[in-house]
């Protein structure tokens, strides 16, 4: 029997080429989506199955519990990926902006996880985090983002070590930039501060962000390659740090947060206009 495995969030990006490379790899693939398109579309692809499913809808939880258990297949593995990225300067978003945030990238993950859980368990299977290099270090003017990828990685560090007994691997994906629909969504928002305080050095840094992402980005399918050998190895580590170059990384770990504050502050004052 095919292994299954659901993908929430599979409509673009990261979440879609997934779905399409592991379907290609054999595996059953339950997509999920919001909109019609979106799951028409997946469901032409061989190999998968479109689910329709809103991570932030109990309604669409309890369909998601009855589709697992109607086909009858079981679960290998959930791949979290579904989330947004909510931008700006955090002295100008609401405690409402912050809570849709989390709504989606932790409270909405968790919902999933724990409907799934027993078919995973059974499998002794795996659950795979979609997190992000913001779980380690926090940029400025990404705020809601960063904060609930922290959050994210408490989460599954603590499920992780839960569920050390019981065969179940849990694993953290931590991307840098991929190239994404979510940078584009994020150009939205950078208007929305236009009379902060911020403004000036928020506006560019945003810009900055997303000129990076579209141009220097991982193509998705490099994630997409990560996560089948998360699937499919025997041992796979707690954490995967995939990025465009990794020697940022290592450089924030040897350096005290006193240091790269002050670079931050160079940036920042560079952008800020007298
Ligand atoms: N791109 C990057 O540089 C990067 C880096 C590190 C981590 N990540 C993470 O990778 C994941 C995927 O992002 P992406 O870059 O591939 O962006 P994307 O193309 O914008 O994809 C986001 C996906 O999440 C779905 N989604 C959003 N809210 C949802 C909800 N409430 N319920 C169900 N699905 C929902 C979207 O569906 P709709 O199409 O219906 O909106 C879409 O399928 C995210 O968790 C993101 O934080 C991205």
């Amino acid at each position: 029997m095919k292994k299954c495995v659901l993908i929430t969030g599979a409509s673009t990006g990261i979440g879609r080429s997934t779905a399409e490379y592991l379907a290609a790899q054999g595996f059953l693939v339950y997509a999920g989506a919001r909109k019609e398109q979106d799951l028409i579309a997946l469901n032409e692809i061989n190999n998968i199955m479109s689910i329709k499913l809103d991570i932030t809808s109990p309604k669409e939880i309890a369909s998601l519990k009855k589709f697992i258990e109607d086909e009858g297949n079981g679960l290998f593995a959930v791949f979290n990926n579904a989330g947004i990225a909510i931008a700006g300067p955090l002295m100008d978003i609401s405690v409402e902006e912050i809570e849709r945030q989390f709504q989606t990238n932790l409270f909405g993950l968790h919902r999933v996880t724990r409907a799934v859980f027993p078919h995973i368990l059974e499998a002794k299977g795996r659950i795979i985090m979609m997190s992000s290099d913001s779980e380690f270090f926090a940029t400025p003017f990404f705020g809601p983002y960063c904060s609930s990828k922290h959050a994210l990685g408490g989460y599954s560090d603590s499920l992780r070590r839960e569920l050390l007994l019981y065969g179940v691997k849990v694993v953290k994906i931590q991307a840098g930039r991929v190239n994404t629909k979510i940078w584009d969504k994020g150009r939205d928002m950078i208007p929305k501060y236009k009379n902060s305080l911020f403004s000036d050095e928020a506006t560019k840094i945003g810009e900055h962000a997303i000129h990076k992402g579209k141009t220097t980005g991982l193509d998705p399918i490099e994630v997409a390659k990560l996560i089948y050998k998360v699937l499919t190895i025997e041992n796979p580590k707690a954490s995967y740090l995939i990025a465009p170059s990794t020697l940022k990384y290592r450089i924030i770990k040897v350096l005290s947060e006193r240091k790269i504050d002050k670079m931050v502050k160079k940036e920042l004052q560079k952008y800020k206009k007298n």
